[in-house]
């Protein structure tokens, strides 16, 4: 069967950054399937020789080394462009007509990718199902959904109406690219395909669970979309929640998408929902210096740049074991890493005082810049009676492929899109449930009962505070840069 990929955002900086080299480096790599078309699609007036062009010199620049101009041209020979304003319903007909012309009238799959402003989402979704583009009698017909996906529970839902009545939820492919990250998958395999961690993974020897996003730039350009969003939209609603639905799971059945997002779902189903009190001590707000003189941001802006929560999982694997999520803007490196931090040997058999008290274990999962677990255990210092010290089991994903980077994560959901693979892709349910958590959270962080927000300085791990936060609970954070390189 052919595929025909159309782009809704064509000139747009993340076809050109992500989407472009991600489907040349699938072609290169002999990953995408033959006879796959590209038809890029927006507003700017462009020939299918002005698109190829200015995409050549932007993927020449985004993937340095594996960029080959041979390759490209036999890939780009694929691609077609097709001037188009979403908001223009007749456009969507001379789109439809260009896509019988390129495949010939014969069927294909296709997979709409909108690539566009947030706000157009519904009105592409709209003009598409009443321009017959979504009816699937002649091959199938998917659509990717880029974030964010919506802004609330009430705007989500909407955008998941406008979709749904012009496509079914198994066409729908909902993007959250840290799920395409090699080490969120290994996640399932660490706890699912060894049976030596599953066993520890739960209350009976978890202490508590850390999930940090931390990133070293400021909002930059972002700022005025950024202080209306605040890090709760832009993080935790879908990136950071992802991975804690992905600790936090039990076995799916089979390794399916209807399966692995029945168990993901439930996982933010047992989040035990805030009350009252709870808003002003779950968490911790900031905000860095100078983020109000950002070009763009208002006054007096209330928009955090930092937060960290606490979430209890109200279910039998973790009752009683707190998740601490934050992340950050400023911060002192940029690392995405899941800290599990088990609880104490049960009894003290070394007699040597301090010294001979151990660590809890740790295991580090690291997301990014590079991707790894490394497991922290205690050993004997040489010839030093019983004092102990923390030793460390280093897996590099990089080393393992002998320097080969990972692929990335857009190529991995392409790749999974074409093929009709949802399981790497956020459910309906599941990004309601998300915005069904946060916003009580950011309704009560904007109210004046909000706890303080503190500012903080460039280059530390948030506000001081945080530290305290945690202190108090006899807890601290796993404040390492990068573990794995
Ligand atoms: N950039 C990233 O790294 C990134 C990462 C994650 C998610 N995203 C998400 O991806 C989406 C696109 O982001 P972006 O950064 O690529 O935005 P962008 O650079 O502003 O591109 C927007 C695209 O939409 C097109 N467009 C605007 N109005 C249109 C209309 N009425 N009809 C047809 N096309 C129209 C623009 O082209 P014309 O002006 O030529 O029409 C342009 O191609 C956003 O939802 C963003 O949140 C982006």
């Amino acid at each position: 069967m052919a595929h025909t990929i159309v782009i809704f955002g064509a000139s747009g900086d993340l076809t050109s950054r992500k989407l472009i080299p991600a489907l040349y480096e699938l072609f290169r790599r002999k990953r995408l399937p033959e006879n796959t078309r590209i038809v890029g699609a927006s507003r700017s007036p462009l020939s299918d020789v002005n698109w190829r062009d200015q995409l050549a010199d932007t993927t020449s620049k985004f993937l340095k080394e594996t960029f080959d101009l041979e390759t490209w041209k036999q890939f780009s020979q694929a691609m077609f462009y097709q001037p188009l304003d979403i908001e223009q319903p007749a456009d969507f007909g001379k789109l439809s007509a260009k896509l019988a012309e390129l495949e010939g009238g014969l069927p294909a799959d296709r997979v709409y990718y909108v690539a566009t402003m947030p706000q157009l989402y519904p009105t592409a979704v709209a003009h598409l199902g009443e321009a017959g583009l979504a009816n699937d009698q002649l091959g199938a017909r998917r659509i990717v959904i880029e974030k964010p996906f919506g802004t609330d529970l009430a705007t989500a839902r909407e955008l998941n109406q406008s979709i749904h009545r012009a496509f079914r939820e198994d066409q729908v492919f909902r993007i959250d690219h840290y799920l395409g990250k090699e080490t969120v998958q290994n996640i399932m395999v660490l706890r699912f395909g060894n049976s030596i961690f599953e066993p520890l993974w739960n209350r009976n020897y978890i202490d508590h669970v850390q999930i940090t996003v931390a990133e070293e730039v400021l909002v930059g350009r972002r700022a005025a979309y950024y202080d209306n969003s605040g890090i709760l939209r832009d993080m935790f609603q879908n990136h950071i929640f992802q991975l804690m639905m992905v600790v936090a799971m039990e076995a799916p059945v089979k390794y399916n998408a209807d399966c692995v997002r029945d168990e993901k779902v439930k996982v933010l189903r047992a989040v035990r929902p805030l009350h009252g009190s709870d808003f002003a001590n779950c968490g911790v707000r900031g905000q860095y210096e100078g983020y109000a003189k950002e070009e763009g941001v208002r006054p007096n802006s209330p928009t955090e740049t930092f937060a960290a929560l606490k979430l209890s999982i109200d279910n039998w694997r973790w009752n009683g074991v707190p998740f601490y999520l934050r992340s950050g803007k400023g911060m002192s490196c940029r690392t995405t890493q899941i800290v599990i931090d088990f609880k104490q040997p049960p009894h003290l058999v070394f007699s040597g005082g301090r010294e001979s008290t151990p660590e809890a274990n740790r295991l580090v999962i690291q997301i990014q810049p590079a991707e790894g677990i490394q497991v922290h255990f205690q050993s004997k210092v040489p010839d030093q009676g019983m004092k102990l010290c923390t030793s460390l089991l280093d897996f590099s994903f990089n080393k393992a492929s002998n320097g080969q980077a990972g692929p990335d994560a857009y190529q991995r959901l392409l790749q999974d899109a074409l093929q009709g693979d949802a399981s790497l892709f956020a459910r309906s349910d599941e990004v309601e449930m998300a915005w069904r958590i946060i916003d009580p959270i950011i309704a009560a962080w904007r109210s004046p009962a909000a706890p303080d927000l503190y500012t903080y300085p460039l280059s530390m791990w948030g506000p001081e505070f945080s530290t305290q936060w945690l202190d108090d609970q006899s807890r601290s954070w796993f404040d390492v840069c990068p573990v794995i390189s």
